[in-house]
C-alpha cells in the first residue's frame, strides 16, 4: 500500500495520500484538506507548499543541487551555451545537430521586434527604469503578434515553437532596443550571424561605422550568465508565470507578469541592489565590516544583498561557477574593481560569522553576476532586465507545463480572514 500521512483534527483522523518525486522528495497530498476537514493548509510566503508537479528542474537547496531537465548545471556550464540549454528545457531533451541548428535559425528569425513596437517604446519616457519597459513590452506583444497570442489554448500551443523563439529572441532585443532609445541612439537591427550573447552586444553596442566587435571571453560570461538563470523551479516570477497561464493567459501576458514580479530587490532585483551596496560601501571608505554589523543588527533595515536563499540552505551552485567565471573575466580583461574585492572581504568575513551561518545564509547568484555584467559594460539599471533575458526559457517552459495540462485548475489559494467581523453600512451624515 502507497505511503498515508495521518491528520487528527477535533478527535478525527483522516488520511491523506503521499506524493514522492523521482528524487525522493516527498509532499502530503493535501487537495481534499478542506472538503474533507473544513479546514484549510496556512503556509505564508508557500515556503512548505508545493504547487504543481514539475519535469523542468530539480533543486536540491540542502545539497546545492541544481539540475535542467535532468542535467546537471555544472555539467551545461562547463559544455553547452545559452541556446542550447534553453531547448532543452523548453522540450524536455538535449537537441540533435538538426534540430539545434533549426531553434538557432528560429531564435534569429523571430529576433527582431515590430516596427510598430519600436514606435511605441519611442514613447515612453526616456528615463523609464528598463524593468518597467520589459514588462510592458512582453505584455504588448500579445497586441503585436495577435495570431501567437489568442488565449485559445490549443490554438497558443500549435503556435508555440514561434511564440517561444519570439518571447527568448525579442526580450533582448526589445531590452537593448530600449537602452538605446534611452541615451538618444537609434537601434540595431539583429545580426543572424553573431550568437546570442554577441548578438546582444551587437544590438547594445554597434555603431555606425563602428560595428561591435565580438570578445570570446566576453561572449562566454555573458552567455554563461544567461545559462546560470536559465530557470529555477517555483520561485517568485515563475509561480508568477504559472499563476496567470493557470487562468487561460496567453504565453506573452503570463511572462509580461512574470518580468514583473521579477523586478523587486528580493529577487531579480538583488544584482542591482548588490552593486549599489558594493558601491555604497568603498564610497564609505568601509572595507565591508562596518555592513556587515549593519546587515546582523536587522535595525537599519539592510540586508546584505546577494547573500541567502529560500531553497538554498548550503550553497547556491550556480554562485560558486560565476564566481570563479568573474576573477577569470576580470583578470583575462586586467579589469581591476575594487568592487570584488569588496566583495570577496564580505563573503569571507559573512561564512565566518555566527549570524549568517546560524540563518545558512550563502552567496547566490546575484552576488557575483553584477560584477560580471558590469564587467561586460552593461549599465547597471539594466541587470534585471539580463536576468529576465536569461529566465525567459524557464518562464515558457512552465508556461507551457500548464498549458499542456488538460486537467490543469485555475491556481486560487485561499486565506484567513482577520479584518473585522460582519457590521453594518453606516450612512456618510452619521459617520464620526
Ligand atoms: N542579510 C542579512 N540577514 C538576512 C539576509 C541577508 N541577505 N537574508 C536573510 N536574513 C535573515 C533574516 O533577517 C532572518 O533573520 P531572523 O530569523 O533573525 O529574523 C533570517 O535570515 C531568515 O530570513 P527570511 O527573510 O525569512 O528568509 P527568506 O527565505 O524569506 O528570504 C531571501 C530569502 C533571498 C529573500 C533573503 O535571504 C534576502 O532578502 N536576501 C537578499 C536579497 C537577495 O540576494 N535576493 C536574491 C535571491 S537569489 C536570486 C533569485 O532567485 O531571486
Amino acid at each position: 500500500m502507497s505511503k498515508q500521512a495521518i491528520l487528527k483534527l477535533d478527535e478525527k483522523e483522516f488520511e491523506f495520500p503521499v506524493i514522492e518525486g523521482v528524487e525522493d522528495e516527498k509532499a502530503v497530498d493535501f487537495r481534499t484538506l478542506r472538503s474533507r476537514t473544513g479546514y484549510i493548509s496556512y503556509d505564508e510566503g508557500y515556503g512548505n507548499t508545493g504547487s504543481c508537479q514539475s519535469e523542468i528542474t530539480f533543486v536540491d537547496g540542502e545539497q546545492g543541487i541544481l539540475r535542467y531537465r535532468g542535467v546537471p548545471i555544472e555539467q551545461l556550464a562547463e559544455s553547452s551555451d545559452f541556446l542550447e540549454t534553453s531547448y532543452m528545457i523548453l522540450y524536455g531533451n538535449l537537441p540533435t545537430r538538426e534540430k539545434l541548428d533549426q531553434f538557432r535559425a528560429r531564435i534569429h528569425d523571430n529576433a527582431a521586434v515590430s516596427p510598430l513596437m519600436s514606435e511605441a517604446l519611442k514613447g515612453m519616457p526616456k528615463d523609464s527604469p528598463p524593468m518597467g519597459v520589459l514588462g510592458c513590452l512582453l505584455s504588448a506583444m500579445s497586441c503585436y503578434n495577435p495570431d501567437l497570442a489568442t488565449n485559445d489554448r490549443a490554438c497558443d500551443l500549435e503556435n508555440f515553437d514561434e511564440s517561444a523563439a519570439a518571447a527568448i529572441a525579442q526580450t533582448a532585443t526589445a531590452a537593448a532596443l530600449s537602452y538605446r532609445i534611452s541615451i538618444g541612439l537609434a537601434g540595431n537591427q539583429p545580426d543572424p550571424s553573431l550568437s546570442f550573447a554577441d548578438n546582444f552586444l551587437h544590438l547594445m553596442f554597434s555603431e555606425e561605422g563602428k560595428p561591435y566587435e565580438p570578445v570570446a571571453e566576453v561572449s562566454r560570461a555573458l552567455d554563461l550568465m544567461l545559462l546560470l538563470h536559465a530557470d529555477h523551479e517555483q520561485n517568485c516570477s515563475t509561480s508568477t508565470v504559472r499563476m496567470v497561464a493557470s487562468g487561460g493567459a496567453n504565453l506573452f501576458a503570463s511572462v509580461g507578469a512574470g518580468s514583473n514580479a521579477l523586478w523587486g530587490p528580493a529577487h531579480g532585483g538583488a544584482n542591482m541592489a548588490v552593486i549599489k551596496m558594493l558601491e555604497e560601501i568603498r564610497e564609505s571608505g568601509d572595507d565591508g565590516s562596518r555592513f556587515i554589523e549593519q546587515a546582523k543588527s536587522g535595525k537599519s533595515g539592510k540586508r546584505l544583498m546577494g547573500f541567502g536563499h529560500r531553497v538554498y540552505k548550503s550553497f547556491d551552485p550556480r554562485a560558486k561557477i560565476i564566481g570563479k567565471a568573474c576573477d577569470d573575466l576580470l583578470n583575462k580583461m586586467g579589469i581591476d574593481d575594487p568592487c570584488l574585492d569588496i566583495a570577496r572581504n564580505l563573503e569571507k568575513a559573512a561564512l565566518a560569522d555566527d549570524y549568517f551561518i546560524a540563518r545558512n545564509l550563502y552567496p547566490n547568484v546575484d552576488f557575483y553576476s553584477g560584477i560580471v555584467l558590469r564587467a561586460l559594460g552593461i549599465p547597471v539599471d539594466m541587470f534585471t532586465v539580463m536576468f529576465a533575458i536569461g529566465r525567459m526559457p524557464g518562464w515558457v517552459a512552465n508556461w507551457r507545463e500548464i498549458a499542456m495540462n488538460p486537467k490543469g485548475k485555475i491556481n486560487r489559494p485561499r486565506q484567513i480572514y482577520q479584518g473585522p467581523a460582519q457590521r453594518d453600512y453606516v450612512p456618510v451624515e452619521d459617520r464620526t
